[in-house]
Protein backbone atom coordinates (compact mmCIF):
# COMPACT_ATOMS: atom_id res chain seq x y z
CA UNK A 1 0.00 0.00 0.00
CA UNK A 2 1.44 3.65 -0.78
CA UNK A 3 1.88 5.51 2.30
CA UNK A 4 -1.32 8.14 1.84
CA UNK A 5 -1.01 10.48 5.04
CA UNK A 6 0.59 12.23 7.60
CA UNK A 7 1.01 11.16 11.12
CA UNK A 8 2.46 14.84 12.11
CA UNK A 9 -0.10 16.67 10.37
CA UNK A 10 -2.99 14.80 11.86
CA UNK A 11 -1.39 15.04 15.65
CA UNK A 12 -1.15 19.01 15.41
CA UNK A 13 -4.87 19.43 13.81
CA UNK A 14 -6.20 17.03 16.37
CA UNK A 15 -3.94 16.95 19.65
CA UNK A 16 -2.04 20.01 19.80
CA UNK A 17 -4.17 22.35 20.87
CA UNK A 18 -3.88 23.57 24.71
CA UNK A 19 -4.52 26.83 26.88
CA UNK A 20 -1.19 26.96 27.10
CA UNK A 21 -0.19 26.28 23.26
CA UNK A 22 3.84 25.82 22.82
CA UNK A 23 3.41 23.38 19.63
CA UNK A 24 2.79 26.13 17.38
CA UNK A 25 5.53 26.97 14.62
CA UNK A 26 4.03 30.34 12.98
CA UNK A 27 3.81 33.84 14.87
CA UNK A 28 0.19 35.55 15.65
CA UNK A 29 -2.23 35.79 13.24
CA UNK A 30 -2.95 39.18 11.65
CA UNK A 31 -6.66 40.47 11.53
CA UNK A 32 -8.05 40.76 8.04
CA UNK A 33 -9.12 45.09 9.09
CA UNK A 34 -4.88 45.47 9.28
CA UNK A 35 -4.12 44.40 5.56
CA UNK A 36 -4.00 47.64 3.30
CA UNK A 37 -7.83 46.94 1.28
CA UNK A 38 -10.76 48.04 1.29
CA UNK A 39 -13.26 44.99 1.81
CA UNK A 40 -15.52 45.87 -0.57
CA UNK A 41 -13.29 45.85 -3.11
CA UNK A 42 -12.60 42.31 -2.49
CA UNK A 43 -13.87 39.80 -5.49
CA UNK A 44 -14.45 36.62 -5.98
CA UNK A 45 -13.55 35.95 -9.29
CA UNK A 46 -10.63 37.13 -11.74
CA UNK A 47 -8.24 36.52 -14.54
CA UNK A 48 -5.99 34.10 -12.88
CA UNK A 49 -5.91 30.69 -14.65
CA UNK A 50 -2.50 30.64 -14.00
CA UNK A 51 -1.99 32.69 -10.90
CA UNK A 52 -2.96 36.22 -10.85
CA UNK A 53 -0.36 38.14 -12.50
CA UNK A 54 -0.25 41.15 -9.74
CA UNK A 55 0.57 38.42 -7.48
CA UNK A 56 3.04 36.60 -8.94
CA UNK A 57 4.73 39.88 -9.40
CA UNK A 58 4.73 40.42 -5.74
CA UNK A 59 6.18 37.30 -5.07
CA UNK A 60 9.07 38.06 -7.84
CA UNK A 61 9.51 41.25 -6.72
CA UNK A 62 9.94 39.78 -2.74
CA UNK A 63 12.91 37.75 -3.87
CA UNK A 64 14.56 39.23 -7.09
CA UNK A 65 13.56 36.64 -9.48
CA UNK A 66 11.51 36.47 -12.90
CA UNK A 67 7.64 36.03 -12.39
CA UNK A 68 8.27 33.01 -14.91
CA UNK A 69 10.03 31.42 -12.08
CA UNK A 70 7.43 31.78 -9.88
CA UNK A 71 4.60 29.09 -9.54
CA UNK A 72 1.72 30.10 -6.84
CA UNK A 73 0.38 27.13 -4.91
CA UNK A 74 -1.64 26.65 -1.72
CA UNK A 75 1.08 26.78 1.39
CA UNK A 76 4.50 25.51 1.24
CA UNK A 77 2.59 22.18 1.74
CA UNK A 78 1.05 22.00 -1.65
CA UNK A 79 4.60 23.58 -3.15
CA UNK A 80 6.30 21.06 -1.76
CA UNK A 81 4.04 18.64 -3.25
CA UNK A 82 4.11 20.20 -6.75
CA UNK A 83 8.05 20.94 -6.83
CA UNK A 84 8.93 17.05 -5.53
CA UNK A 85 6.03 15.26 -7.71
CA UNK A 86 7.15 17.45 -10.97
CA UNK A 87 10.67 16.67 -10.88
CA UNK A 88 10.66 12.87 -9.50
CA UNK A 89 9.83 9.57 -10.51
CA UNK A 90 8.63 6.39 -8.69
CA UNK A 91 12.17 4.47 -7.81
CA UNK A 92 13.74 7.85 -7.83
CA UNK A 93 16.76 8.16 -5.49
CA UNK A 94 15.74 11.15 -3.33
CA UNK A 95 18.10 12.72 -0.48
CA UNK A 96 16.00 14.17 2.77
CA UNK A 97 17.75 15.52 5.68
CA UNK A 98 17.24 13.65 9.30
CA UNK A 99 15.41 14.86 11.47
CA UNK A 100 13.19 15.90 8.69
CA UNK A 101 9.59 18.37 8.86
CA UNK A 102 7.35 14.42 9.04
CA UNK A 103 5.14 15.97 6.03
CA UNK A 104 7.97 16.13 3.63
CA UNK A 105 8.95 12.47 4.56
CA UNK A 106 5.15 11.67 3.99
CA UNK A 107 4.99 13.65 0.51
CA UNK A 108 8.48 11.54 -0.71
CA UNK A 109 6.87 8.19 0.36
CA UNK A 110 3.57 8.94 -1.62
CA UNK A 111 5.37 9.77 -4.70
CA UNK A 112 6.81 6.14 -3.74
CA UNK A 113 10.53 7.85 -4.27
CA UNK A 114 13.60 5.99 -2.70
CA UNK A 115 14.05 8.10 0.71
CA UNK A 116 17.42 8.22 1.48
CA UNK A 117 18.83 10.44 4.44
CA UNK A 118 21.71 12.29 5.28
CA UNK A 119 21.88 13.11 9.05
CA UNK A 120 22.11 16.80 10.90
CA UNK A 121 24.06 15.75 13.94
CA UNK A 122 22.87 17.66 17.47
CA UNK A 123 26.60 17.49 18.35
CA UNK A 124 27.32 19.26 15.57
CA UNK A 125 24.64 22.03 16.14
CA UNK A 126 22.01 20.87 13.55
CA UNK A 127 24.30 22.07 11.12
CA UNK A 128 24.11 20.79 7.21
CA UNK A 129 27.93 18.84 7.14
CA UNK A 130 28.69 19.07 3.45
CA UNK A 131 31.06 16.05 3.85
CA UNK A 132 28.34 13.83 5.28
CA UNK A 133 26.00 14.75 2.71
CA UNK A 134 28.51 13.97 0.15
CA UNK A 135 29.26 10.20 1.36
CA UNK A 136 25.48 9.76 1.14
CA UNK A 137 24.89 11.02 -2.77
CA UNK A 138 24.80 8.76 -5.50
CA UNK A 139 24.74 8.64 -8.79
CA UNK A 140 20.99 7.51 -9.13
CA UNK A 141 20.37 10.61 -6.32
CA UNK A 142 17.72 13.02 -8.68
CA UNK A 143 16.74 15.45 -5.56
CA UNK A 144 18.19 16.75 -2.22
CA UNK A 145 15.70 18.13 0.33
CA UNK A 146 16.28 20.66 3.28
CA UNK A 147 14.69 23.46 4.99
CA UNK A 148 16.49 26.60 5.85
CA UNK A 149 15.64 27.77 8.46
CA UNK A 150 15.95 23.91 9.66
CA UNK A 151 12.21 22.75 10.92
CA UNK A 152 12.42 22.09 13.93
CA UNK A 153 15.74 23.55 15.09
CA UNK A 154 15.65 26.59 13.38
CA UNK A 155 19.13 26.24 12.34
CA UNK A 156 20.57 28.44 9.49
CA UNK A 157 22.18 27.11 6.64
CA UNK A 158 24.99 29.81 5.16
CA UNK A 159 25.17 30.38 1.59
CA UNK A 160 28.24 28.98 1.28
CA UNK A 161 26.97 25.20 2.61
CA UNK A 162 24.16 25.61 0.37
CA UNK A 163 26.51 26.84 -3.02
CA UNK A 164 28.24 23.35 -2.24
CA UNK A 165 25.07 21.70 -1.18
CA UNK A 166 23.99 22.90 -5.40
CA UNK A 167 27.28 21.64 -6.38
CA UNK A 168 26.74 18.23 -5.65
CA UNK A 169 23.50 18.31 -6.39
CA UNK A 170 24.55 19.40 -9.84
CA UNK A 171 27.47 16.98 -9.94
CA UNK A 172 24.69 14.10 -10.62
CA UNK A 173 22.45 15.69 -12.66
CA UNK A 174 19.88 16.17 -9.12
CA UNK A 175 18.41 19.03 -7.85
CA UNK A 176 18.16 20.59 -4.47
CA UNK A 177 14.89 21.78 -3.09
CA UNK A 178 14.74 24.13 -0.26
CA UNK A 179 12.02 25.30 1.84
CA UNK A 180 12.59 28.56 2.59
CA UNK A 181 9.00 28.86 5.11
CA UNK A 182 11.09 30.10 7.79
CA UNK A 183 13.23 32.25 6.12
CA UNK A 184 12.06 35.35 6.47
CA UNK A 185 12.19 35.00 10.85
CA UNK A 186 16.09 35.66 10.48
CA UNK A 187 14.60 39.34 11.76
CA UNK A 188 18.80 40.42 11.16
CA UNK A 189 20.66 40.43 7.73
CA UNK A 190 17.96 38.10 6.35
CA UNK A 191 19.44 35.99 3.56
CA UNK A 192 18.34 36.09 0.19
CA UNK A 193 16.62 33.23 -1.42
CA UNK A 194 19.13 30.24 -2.38
CA UNK A 195 17.47 30.07 -5.55
CA UNK A 196 19.85 32.98 -6.31
CA UNK A 197 22.67 31.48 -6.35
CA UNK A 198 22.48 28.57 -9.17
CA UNK A 199 20.02 26.94 -11.25
CA UNK A 200 20.32 23.87 -9.61
CA UNK A 201 17.85 25.25 -6.75
CA UNK A 202 14.24 25.08 -6.31
CA UNK A 203 12.60 26.78 -3.79
CA UNK A 204 9.36 27.11 -2.17
CA UNK A 205 7.71 29.30 0.94
CA UNK A 206 4.75 31.10 1.70
CA UNK A 207 3.31 33.70 4.09
CA UNK A 208 1.93 31.29 6.27
CA UNK A 209 4.56 31.37 9.35
CA UNK A 210 6.79 34.72 9.86
CA UNK A 211 3.67 36.98 8.15
CA UNK A 212 0.89 36.08 10.14
CA UNK A 213 -2.01 35.18 7.37
CA UNK A 214 -1.81 31.32 7.42
CA UNK A 215 -5.37 31.05 6.04
CA UNK A 216 -4.84 32.77 3.28
CA UNK A 217 -2.62 29.91 2.21
CA UNK A 218 -0.35 32.62 -0.17
CA UNK A 219 2.65 29.87 -1.14
CA UNK A 220 4.77 29.78 -3.54
CA UNK A 221 7.75 27.45 -5.79
CA UNK A 222 10.65 29.34 -7.59
CA UNK A 223 12.30 27.12 -10.23
CA UNK A 224 13.83 27.65 -13.89
CA UNK A 225 10.70 28.54 -15.77
CA UNK A 226 10.67 25.46 -17.89
CA UNK A 227 9.84 22.90 -14.58
CA UNK A 228 7.82 25.73 -13.22
CA UNK A 229 5.92 25.31 -16.35
CA UNK A 230 5.77 21.77 -15.74
CA UNK A 231 4.67 22.19 -11.49
CA UNK A 232 1.86 24.65 -13.23
CA UNK A 233 0.40 22.01 -15.56
CA UNK A 234 0.74 19.29 -12.26
CA UNK A 235 -1.27 21.71 -10.40
CA UNK A 236 -4.85 21.66 -12.81
CA UNK A 237 -4.65 18.10 -11.94
CA UNK A 238 -5.25 19.70 -8.33
CA UNK A 239 -6.98 22.94 -8.27
CA UNK A 240 -8.35 24.63 -11.38
CA UNK A 241 -7.56 28.16 -10.26
CA UNK A 242 -6.15 29.48 -7.22
CA UNK A 243 -8.98 31.17 -4.90
CA UNK A 244 -9.15 34.79 -6.30
CA UNK A 245 -10.36 36.76 -3.14
CA UNK A 246 -7.24 35.18 -1.48
CA UNK A 247 -4.92 36.51 -3.98
CA UNK A 248 -6.07 39.69 -3.41
CA UNK A 249 -5.88 39.87 -0.28
CA UNK A 250 -2.23 38.16 -0.97
CA UNK A 251 -1.22 41.59 -2.69
CA UNK A 252 -2.49 43.60 -0.03
CA UNK A 253 -0.20 41.40 2.07
CA UNK A 254 2.58 41.77 0.02
CA UNK A 255 2.44 45.86 -0.26
CA UNK A 256 2.81 45.78 4.07
CA UNK A 257 4.97 43.01 4.42
CA UNK A 258 7.57 44.87 6.51
CA UNK A 259 5.04 46.02 8.52
CA UNK A 260 3.86 42.70 9.39
CA UNK A 261 7.04 41.33 9.96
CA UNK A 262 8.06 43.46 12.45
CA UNK A 263 4.45 43.20 14.19
CA UNK A 264 5.50 39.53 14.91
CA UNK A 265 9.00 39.89 15.22
CA UNK A 266 8.56 42.09 18.85
CA UNK A 267 6.91 39.05 20.06
CA UNK A 268 9.48 36.24 18.34
CA UNK A 269 12.26 37.95 19.79
CA UNK A 270 10.95 38.77 23.78
CA UNK A 271 9.87 34.66 23.90
CA UNK A 272 12.73 33.91 22.53
CA UNK A 273 14.58 35.67 25.25
CA UNK A 274 11.96 34.54 27.89
CA UNK A 275 12.99 31.29 26.57
CA UNK A 276 17.23 31.59 26.81
CA UNK A 277 16.56 32.74 30.54
CA UNK A 278 14.36 29.73 30.97
CA UNK A 279 16.61 27.01 29.76
CA UNK A 280 19.47 28.45 31.62
CA UNK A 281 17.75 27.42 34.46
CA UNK A 282 16.89 23.89 33.96
CA UNK A 283 18.51 21.24 34.61
CA UNK A 284 17.06 18.60 32.73
CA UNK A 285 16.72 19.83 29.19
CA UNK A 286 19.23 20.99 26.96
CA UNK A 287 19.08 22.66 23.72
CA UNK A 288 21.46 24.13 20.45
CA UNK A 289 19.99 28.07 20.74
CA UNK A 290 19.91 30.15 17.99
CA UNK A 291 19.45 34.19 17.67
CA UNK A 292 16.30 33.91 14.29
CA UNK A 293 13.57 31.53 13.72
CA UNK A 294 10.38 30.84 15.47
CA UNK A 295 11.10 27.19 17.12
CA UNK A 296 13.39 25.24 19.31
CA UNK A 297 14.20 21.66 19.84
CA UNK A 298 15.35 20.92 23.08
CA UNK A 299 16.18 17.52 24.25
CA UNK A 300 14.53 15.93 28.20
CA UNK A 301 18.14 14.23 29.56
CA UNK A 302 16.05 11.97 31.70
CA UNK A 303 12.87 10.16 31.26
CA UNK A 304 10.72 9.05 28.45
CA UNK A 305 9.66 12.62 26.47
CA UNK A 306 6.29 11.05 25.22
CA UNK A 307 5.06 10.42 29.02
CA UNK A 308 6.26 13.94 30.02
CA UNK A 309 4.42 15.71 27.36
CA UNK A 310 1.39 13.41 27.96
CA UNK A 311 1.31 14.52 31.24
CA UNK A 312 2.40 18.32 30.37
CA UNK A 313 -0.95 18.43 28.31
CA UNK A 314 -2.92 16.75 30.85
CA UNK A 315 -2.04 17.82 33.86
CA UNK A 316 -0.79 21.57 33.21
CA UNK A 317 -2.54 22.40 30.07
CA UNK A 318 0.27 23.01 28.00
CA UNK A 319 1.29 21.40 24.69
CA UNK A 320 4.33 20.98 22.84
CA UNK A 321 5.07 18.73 19.37
CA UNK A 322 7.28 15.39 20.25
CA UNK A 323 10.02 14.35 18.68
CA UNK A 324 8.86 11.60 17.46
CA UNK A 325 7.30 13.21 14.97
CA UNK A 326 11.09 14.05 13.71
CA UNK A 327 12.04 10.92 14.47
CA UNK A 328 13.73 12.48 17.29
CA UNK A 329 12.02 11.04 20.59
CA UNK A 330 13.96 12.43 23.32
CA UNK A 331 13.16 15.78 22.15
CA UNK A 332 10.50 18.04 21.42
CA UNK A 333 9.83 21.44 19.55
CA UNK A 334 8.38 24.58 21.03
CA UNK A 335 7.14 27.60 18.65
CA UNK A 336 7.43 31.19 19.72
CA UNK A 337 6.11 34.63 18.27
CA UNK A 338 2.22 33.66 18.88
CA UNK A 339 1.69 35.58 22.85
CA UNK A 340 3.83 36.23 25.00
CA UNK A 341 1.45 35.88 27.90
CA UNK A 342 0.82 32.83 27.08
CA UNK A 343 4.56 31.94 26.24
CA UNK A 344 5.81 32.96 29.72
CA UNK A 345 2.70 30.53 31.39
CA UNK A 346 3.73 27.53 29.03
CA UNK A 347 7.44 27.89 30.16
CA UNK A 348 6.13 27.98 34.00
CA UNK A 349 3.85 25.00 33.74
CA UNK A 350 7.24 23.24 31.89
CA UNK A 351 8.95 24.12 34.34
CA UNK A 352 6.48 22.76 37.07
CA UNK A 353 6.05 19.84 35.34
CA UNK A 354 9.88 19.15 35.06
CA UNK A 355 10.13 19.44 38.95
CA UNK A 356 7.00 16.90 39.79
CA UNK A 357 8.53 14.99 36.61
CA UNK A 358 11.85 14.33 37.77
CA UNK A 359 10.50 13.41 41.76
CA UNK A 360 8.31 11.14 40.14
CA UNK A 361 10.66 9.84 37.20
CA UNK A 362 8.45 7.60 34.36
C1 LIG B 1 9.21 23.23 6.93
C2 LIG B 1 7.74 23.42 6.63
N1 LIG B 1 7.33 23.41 5.37
C3 LIG B 1 6.03 23.58 5.06
C4 LIG B 1 5.08 23.77 6.03
C5 LIG B 1 3.65 23.96 5.63
O1 LIG B 1 3.45 25.31 5.47
P1 LIG B 1 2.11 25.96 4.89
O2 LIG B 1 1.28 26.28 6.07
O3 LIG B 1 2.63 27.16 4.16
O4 LIG B 1 1.47 24.97 3.98
C6 LIG B 1 5.46 23.79 7.36
C7 LIG B 1 4.45 23.97 8.42
O5 LIG B 1 4.67 23.77 9.59
C8 LIG B 1 6.83 23.61 7.67
O6 LIG B 1 7.24 23.62 8.95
Amino acid sequence: MRHKHSDYMHWSKTQSHARFNLATSGVAPCPVCELPIDLKELEINGDNNYGYPPLQQAIAAHHGVDPECVVESAGTSMANHLAMAAIIEPGDEVLIEHPAYGPILDVAHYLQANVKRFRRAEENGWAIDPAELRRRITPKTRLIVITNLHNPTSVLTSDPVLREIGDMAGSVGALALVDEVYLDAVYENTPRTAFRLGSEFVVTSSLTKVYGVSGLRCGWILAQPDLAGKMRRLNDLYSATPVFPGELLSVAAFTKLNLLRERARRIVETDRKLFHDFLAEQSNLCAVSTSWGTTSFPRLLNGNTDAFLKRLRSEFDTSAVPGRFFEMPDHFRIGMGVNTEMFAEGLNQLSRALILFDEHAI
